[in-house]
């Protein structure tokens, strides 16, 4: 039996659905704007490949440049100009930003219904009362992920190790909002192989290389691997040790699991955005 999830194809799928959809549109096409603040190189790597997938689908994207030395107020002059510039369906700043801008005051600013990451306050809140309709990328990813393998959420024991903003803290919610039995782990949970061993759902989300080890885990589990690290080998690895499929019912691999998905519903969420903006009907999922 297969039980490797392939997040490749899924995402190839996705994202040729929203190219149909978006060649469809005979007005003027979603726009995406960009902000990547400075030279890390991991970011413009990201911002490379979200550029590229925008050209995929049919979704313009502007990318803004700044210089690592830009101050709080000119990144918000910035985002406060596009904010009113109806051209511009979705913005998005690359994180991690420069250590002297504020993090939080910056994604404040972002007008909530132009807010393609989710990160927004509003848009968490709107999550946590299972109304959010702009749902953070990379946690929307692995539903999307757990809903096409069809795997049965309501009442399971649902294990999420990590509490990130970005993925820990949001997937926990969605998985709460799925009818999971939700413990949310981190770095000060203690007797966590109690909780491994107990769960049918295990979401990992803690940047350390094959951090989730077989003899943690029950057999049958469906395992989300969040991570990507690089092993000491130089390969690519996940925080889940991939020894874990030979228990697993279902494993996301890494690299083709949840990285893939992540700007797939990046490009998902400025279609949704696009259709907020414009009044136009938005399927629910
Ligand atoms: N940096 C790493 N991942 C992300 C992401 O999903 N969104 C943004 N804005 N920055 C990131």
């Amino acid at each position: 039996m297969n039980n490797i999830i392939n997040g490749t194809e899924i995402a190839k799928n996705i994202k040729d659905q929203l190219k149909l959809e978006i060649e469809k549109i005979n007005d003027k096409k979603p726009c995406l704007a960009v902000i990547i603040v400075g030279n890390d190189e991991a970011s413009h790597i990201y911002v490379k490949n979200k550029n590229k997938a925008c050209d995929y689908v049919g979704i313009k994207s502007d990318t803004y440049f700044l210089n690592s030395n830009i101050s709080e107020i000119e990144l918000i002059q910035l985002i406060e100009k596009l904010n009113n510039n109806e051209e511009v369906n979705g913005i998005l700043v690359q994180l991690p930003l420069p250590s002297h801008i504020n993090e939080k005051n910056i994604l404040l600013k972002i007008n909530p219904l132009k807010d393609v990451d989710g990160f927004h306050p509003y848009n968490i809140g709107m999550l946590s009362t299972n109304s959010a309709k702009l749902k953070s990328c990379t946690p929307s990813g692995c539903m999307e992920l757990l809903k096409r393998y069809n795997v049965d959420i309501k009442g399971k024991n649902a294990l999420v190790i990590g509490r990130s903003n970005i993925v820990g803290k949001p997937i926990s919610m969605m998985l709460l909002n799925e009818d999971a039995t939700v413990t949310t782990a981190h770095s000060k949970t203690k007797n966590l192989e109690y909780l491994t061993k107990n769960a049918d759902i295990i979401i990992v989300a803690v940047g350390i290389a094959n951090f989730l080890k077989p003899h943690m885990i029950k057999d049958g589990v469906v395992l989300i691997d969040v991570g990507m690290n690089r092993a000491k080998d130089g390969n690519l690895c996940g925080d889940i040790d991939f020894e874990c499929s030979q228990k697993a019912s279902l494993i996301t691999p890494v690299p083709g699991g949840v990285g893939p998905m992540t700007i797939t519903m990046l490009m998902k969420n400025c279609l949704t955005a696009y259709k907020i903006q414009n009044n136009i009907n938005i399927e629910e999922d």
